[in-house]
């Protein structure tokens, strides 16, 4: 069986690729990638089975041949970020348009799983995040990523192609983007910078990237999942409290809550609810802190699928932090 797969050389696709390595040996996996030189270096003894092919999903006659060859197919590149910004819609609308489109004419196709985000479910501006999102919520992204990847998942829907939509709240693991929220976490509980110490009461709902691994692989086989469209992530939010201390400690840092000056009034975060983001200021990051803004149920996924999310957030942390490190030691 061949296993065609984008996005391979970033956060969550590079975490896929390792685990369809070790748990699907026999099958030939090919990714589509930009940067040959990046893969290599992530891969510099890569298996047998790994076939780069070099191209962009901007120009569907650099992967057509592979694509239309393929049986599983697992769509995880996009452009990513809590933003606004025309090169939203080229990265993962038009992208994706390209993509399904050359997937269409294939005869061999069995599943399409497709990566989306919370963002493209996101909430209704002026209303308080007291309660989990559900796939029952209609749409409401709030920023031009989040609208997006709702316009990449309607034209997967559109296609009539045999698909899953996974779509994933907060990931956290191994190989964190360079300059991703959790990274810059990392680099102010370190600077100790007075929010990392406020206790915060929003929560958020997570996913460690070797549990979302197993959920795709799922997603690609498993019958129920067939043309559905789950939220995934653990079954219960993370306190942001919970979230920072566990870091914390995981760093080894001394760490302590202490009662801070910044106080919310609730007349600000009402003001905050309806706020646009701005390229100055980000509401959507403030809510997740005050609110349970990204927080979600995963209860449609276990009810078609049986599978749970395993790794609690303190276990998932170690690993991620001792990946980390792994890295820092090998670069110096
Ligand atoms: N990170 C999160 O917390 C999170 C949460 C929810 C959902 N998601 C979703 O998860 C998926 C992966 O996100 P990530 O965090 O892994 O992002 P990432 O680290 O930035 O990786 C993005 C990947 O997409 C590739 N890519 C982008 N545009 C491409 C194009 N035109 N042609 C071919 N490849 C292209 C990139 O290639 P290069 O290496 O060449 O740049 C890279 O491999 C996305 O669909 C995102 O919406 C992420």
């Amino acid at each position: 069986m061949t296993i065609f797969l984008t996005g391979s050389t970033g956060f969550v696709g590079r975490n896929l690729l390792e685990y369809l390595v070790k748990t699907q040996p026999q099958q030939q996996l090919v990714c589509l990638v930009r940067d040959l030189d990046k893969a290599r270096a992530q891969w510099p003894q890569p298996p047998d089975n790994i076939r780069w092919l070099v191209g962009d999903l901007l120009r569907p006659e650099t992967y057509r041949d592979a694509l239309q060859s393929a049986e599983l197919v697992f769509h995880v590149a996009a452009l990513v970020g809590l933003r606004d910004g025309e090169a939203f819609f080229t990265q993962n609308t038009t992208a994706t348009r390209h993509f399904v489109d050359t997937l269409i004419p294939s005869n061999r196709l069995r599943r399409l799983v497709f990566v989306s985000s919370i963002s493209a479910t996101d909430r209704e501006p002026g209303s308080p995040a007291t309660d989990c999102l559900t796939e029952a919520f209609p749409p409401q992204p709030q920023t031009d990523y989040g609208r997006s990847k709702l316009q990449a998942e309607q034209c997967i829907i559109a296609s009539g192609l045999p698909h899953t939509i996974l779509v994933p709240a907060y990931i956290y693991g191994p190989y964190l983007r360079a300059g991703s929220s959790t990274e810059r976490l990392i680099q102010d509980l370190r600077a100790g910078k007075r929010y990392t110490r406020f206790p915060f009461p929003g929560a958020i709902s997570a996913i460690h990237t070797e549990d979302l691994s197993q959920a795709l692989w799922i997603a690609a086989n498993h019958p129920h999942t067939l043309n559905e469209r789950f939220l995934i992530s653990n079954p219960e939010p993370v306190p942001i409290v919970d979230a920072f201390a566990t870091l914390a400690n995981c760093l080894g840092l001394n760490h302590t809550f202490t009662p801070s000056p910044i106080t919310l009034s609730e007349a600000d975060l009402a003001r905050y609810r309806r706020q646009k983001p701005s390229p100055g200021s980000n509401p959507i990051l403030r809510r997740i802190l005050w609110e349970h803004y990204f927080a979600c149920s995963p209860a449609k996924w276990y009810q078609a699928t049986g599978h749970q999310a395993q790794i609690a957030f303190d276990d998932g942390v170690r690993r991620t932090l001792a990946q980390l490190e792994k890295n820092l030691s090998a670069a110096i």
